[in-house]
């Protein structure tokens, strides 16, 4: 009785080890090892072992007023100010892998399309577009956006 508690003590502080510890094979790997279609942005000699940026929804404001010039303008003004915040993390368009779009109006869809395809680096991230019931501030459009965080 005494050698099987003493055996199975062992084994579980085997277990706990073995638990606590990420094997070797595990922690040599990258933090993003497969984005799918985004493989080839995180290829180009990125490594993304410091990880990744969420931001905040992102509205086309400027200094605090809402920036004129309807869905174009807007989109624009939201990919530049999301732009700042990847540069402050250290990263950029360059290395986003996801984003959500809300549109208060779907109508809105194919403007916005036009402008994200013309301003967002290729590959594009891949993207969620929804339409929402209303916006804050009554703004036609916000978007956040997922980022690798390059060591470059
Ligand atoms: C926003 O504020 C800054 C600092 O006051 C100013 O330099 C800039 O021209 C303003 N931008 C707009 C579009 O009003
Ligand atoms: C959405 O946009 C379309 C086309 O401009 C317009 O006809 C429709 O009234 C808008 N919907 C809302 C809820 O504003």
């Amino acid at each position: 009785m005494v050698q099987f508690v003493s055996v199975l003590t062992t084994l579980l502080v085997a277990a706990g080890v073995a638990l606590a510890k990420p094997t070797p094979k595990l922690a040599e790997q990258p933090v993003v090892t497969y984005l799918g279609t985004q493989g080839p942005i995180l290829s180009g000699g990125a490594w993304t072992s410091k990880g990744i940026v969420y931001t905040s929804g992102t509205v086309p404001s400027v200094n605090g007023t809402i920036v004129a010039g309807g869905i174009e303008a807007q989109t624009a003004q939201v990919i530049k100010n999301i732009a700042a915040t990847l540069e402050e993390a250290g990263t950029s368009w360059d290395y986003v892998m996801k984003t959500t779009v809300f549109l208060a109006n779907m109508s809105d869809y194919a403007a916005m399309n036009e402008v994200y395809g013309a301003m967002l680096p290729t590959p594009k991230p891949a993207r969620t577009a929804v339409e929402v019931g209303k916006l804050p501030g009554d703004f036609l459009i916000e978007v956040e956006a997922i980022a690798a965080i390059p060591d470059i």
